[in-house]
């Protein structure tokens, strides 16, 4: 197998580290995606319309920027103006619902639907808008796809750009939180909800949960202060015996809000008992599962520090993708809570892994915290957040390590970690002696005295174990060309997605060779019979096992 980064490839490593020139910080982009959410509107409308006068009509409140459709129970179009002004013109022009059925209640949001007058005399122009895709390929897809690549290089970047969130996706993801933030106002008129966890930090996959923060902080933060005098003014506040109840308490009024009055919120659960109490709801018109927190700085933090390291080197985020992809596929992460790995602390994993190269790819948080300005101090509740936060001033790596590599590495690192003995450690980049007796422990990078992974037991970490060392090995047979594979058989990343890797485990032994080759090959000659079937029936299509799906 060929171990040079492809040639585009290469180049997309050459553009990154130019762009670095003029990269943004997280809080530049994150201020500018608040602001273009706040002039954007949800409008629900046929699935077949003339889209040439469905602009000029609402181009009579303003200019519009941009816009676009997708499929979310009905039809949307997502509408930025130019002026948020517009917006208000529009409201003025808007009905509120008849009453002839259910009656609505008169909350204004920026969520419309828009019908035709005369559906039988306007019907001649109206043709089906093009819906952007809100959710990833399936994944007997994507193995299909894979196989097509030139390298294993190649098929963690085509994962990645099959997987990443979309620039629309994106900025849904910021309009789904303006809205919500529109129903917060109500009770605190000058608060933010903004998006954090996997939306923002370069690592989301189309269809992850969009996690909110509900940011009460702005809140009376930097009053004028007055320059003469012998007084100060403070607000009289209700008071509580702590901030976790005061969180509680913000958070159920907030999810009754939402409960009651937020168009197309559904399935509100107030989950205030959690560590980190939350509301959790399903958004119908953007599709999106949320998870609403406050007092959660420290996550918002994570996120920033995350998203640094995604865009520093392309690598990193290729590696994350394919990880992540790998151990859903397998049931090593789960949606559901329980003793399992989260993708969280995968990601702690890999990034920990890519600090520990030759020459390292990636710094240590330390490192970054040696670079960061006065600027980049954060200090929450105690813990030191603080890190450099502009990218141009981060050196890029010289690492030329390829992916292909990489993938197989980290399987082997993994698969002969002393996770008995030692814990995994961002901030130094170097493994340390567990402070306790969990099986995985991964060490919060901000909250140094928690262990971000004590929900897994020794079973799931045995099992992510297992099959890294199974993944390790396959990988390095077809590098030794133990495997007579063509191009249009599972290899490298596609055939390490397939189930039959997980049935093939050994169960805590190392590899010596020969049964995985001879599980492997029959279901590659399985996949042959059933290739050379479908070539006939349908054309080029790889087949793939039904328990693939
Ligand atoms: P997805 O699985 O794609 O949703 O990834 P995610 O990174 O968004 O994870 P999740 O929705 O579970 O959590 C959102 C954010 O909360 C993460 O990005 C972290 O910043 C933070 N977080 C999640 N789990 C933990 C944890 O165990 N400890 C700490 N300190 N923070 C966590
Ligand atoms: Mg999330």
């Amino acid at each position: 197998m060929c171990h040079k980064i492809p040639e585009e490839k290469t180049q997309l490593l050459h553009t990154d580290s130019k762009v670095t020139a003029q990269k943004k910080t997280f809080a530049e982009v994150q201020a500018e995606r608040i602001e273009q959410a706040q002039r954007t509107v949800l409008i629900n409308c046929p699935a077949t319309i003339s889209e040439k006068k469905f602009l000029k009509y609402l181009s009579h409140h303003g200019k519009i920027n941009s816009h676009y459709f997708y499929e979310s129970h009905g039809t949307y179009a997502v509408v930025e103006f130019s002026e948020k002004d517009s917006i208000a013109s529009l409201q003025d022009v808007t009905r509120t619902p008849g009453i002839e059925e259910e009656c609505a209640v008169p909350f204004k949001s920026r969520i419309f639907t828009l019908t035709l007058k005369n559906p039988s005399t306007q019907a001649t122009d109206q043709t089906p808008v093009h819906c952007h895709k809100q959710s990833t390929i399936v994944i007997n897809d994507l193995i299909q796809k894979l196989c097509s690549a030139d390298s294993v290089s190649s098929q963690l970047y085509t994962l990645m750009d099959e997987y990443q969130l979309t620039e629309e996706n994106i900025k849904l993801r910021f309009l789904a939180c303006s809205l919500i933030q529109d129903i917060s106002c109500a009770y605190f008129p000058d608060c933010t909800v903004k998006p954090f966890g996997s939306s923002v930090n370069t690592f989301g996959k189309l269809g992850c949960d969009l996690d909110m923060f509900l940011d009460l902080d702005e809140i009376g933060k930097n009053p004028k202060r007055a320059k003469t005098g012998q007084f100060y003014m403070e607000y009289q506040m209700k008071r509580v015996p702590s901030e976790r109840i005061a969180t509680q308490k913000i958070l159920s009024v907030i999810g009754d809000c939402i409960d009651n009055f937020g168009a197309g919120t559904m399935g509100v659960q107030k989950i205030l008992n959690a560590r980190c109490p939350l509301v959790r709801f399903s958004h119908q018109p953007t599709g999106f599962q949320c998870d609403l927190t406050t007092n959660n700085r420290v996550a918002l933090r994570s996120s920033e520090l995350l998203y640094i390291y995604g865009s520093l080197d392309s690598r990193v985020r290729a590696l994350v993708f394919s990880v992540r992809c790998w151990a859903r596929a397998h049931g090593i992460t789960s949606s559901i809570p329980g003793p399992w790995i989260t993708n969280f602390s995968l990601t702690m994993m890999v990034l920990f892994f890519l600090q520990k190269r030759t020459p390292p790819i990636i710094p240590t948080l330390d490192h970054l915290k040696d670079q960061a300005g006065a600027e980049d101090k954060h200090i929450v509740n105690g813990h030191d957040c603080t890190f450099a936060s502009n990218l141009n001033k981060i050196k890029p790596t010289e690492n030329t390590e390829t992916l292909d590599v990489l993938l197989n590495d980290f399987f082997e690192y993994f698969g002969n970690f002393a996770f008995n003995k030692n814990s995994i450690n961002i901030r130094k980049g170097k493994e340390q002696n567990k402070p306790e007796l969990s099986p995985l422990y991964i060490q919060n990078p901000f909250e140094q005295a928690l262990n971000i992974s004590k929900n897994v037991n020794q079973i799931q970490l045995e099992r992510f174990v297992t099959l890294a060392r199974e993944c390790s090995w396959i990988l390095q047979q077809e590098d030794k060309g133990h495997s007579s594979l063509s191009d249009r058989q599972p290899w490298g990343l596609a055939a390490l997605l397939l189930p039959s890797v997980a049935q093939n485990r050994v169960k805590g032994k190392k590899r010596k060779g020969g049964v995985a080759s001879e599980q492997i090959k029959s279901v590659l000659d399985s996949l042959r019979i059933n290739n050379a079937n479908s070539l006939v029936n349908n054309g080029a299509k790889v087949p793939v096992p039904s328990q693939a799906r």
